[in-house]
């Protein structure tokens, strides 16, 4: 099972950006994490992080064929980012959207999410645990639909 895991604009920043929100894991050791929890639910991941959307839609239309689902914090893109919610409409992949900070108890802006209404689940508010969260349910997903 191939996963793509897929990091939007200013997730590069991790480690310094807002700690209160956002924890103090780079995002390096929060795709050191996800490597290690993949091998363990036997799955490989192809990771990608972009300031741009256009970028990141470029990256999900390339990968789709060579892809079993899509592991994706959007950032802000989470809140407008309709481009993105078409493309991964489009892929037809399954989606699980995850958030450090817990997105429903911040601005009334970010409780919006253009993305959620194409995933199969949204984790959000448990920093790294949040990927971590988000991949077993993801994997689980795809394995169950694998066996019908
Ligand atoms: C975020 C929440 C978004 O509102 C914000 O723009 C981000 C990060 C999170 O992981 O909590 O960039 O997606």
């Amino acid at each position: 099972m191939k996963i793509m895991v897929i990091n939007g604009p200013n997730l590069n920043m991790l480690g310094k950006r807002e700690p209160a929100h956002y924890g103090t894991d780079t995002l390096e050791s929060i795709e050191q994490k996800l490597t290690e929890k993949g091998k363990a639910l036997g799955c490989e991941l192809i990771f990608f992080q972009s300031n741009h959307e256009g970028a990141i839609i470029d990256f999900i239309q390339e990968k789709t064929g060579a892809a079993d689902g899509i592991l994706i914090n959007p950032g802000a893109l989470t809140h407008y980012g309709y481009s993105l919610h078409d493309a991964l409409a489009d892929v037809g992949l399954s989606v699980v959207e995850v958030h450090l900070s817990d997105i429903n108890a911040r601005e009334e802006w970010r409780k919006i999410s253009v993305i959620s209404d194409i995933a199969i689940k949204q984790v959000s508010g448990l920093k790294t645990q949040s990927y971590l969260v988000g991949l077993e349910a993801l994997v689980e997903h795809i394995g169950s639909r694998k066996k019908k």
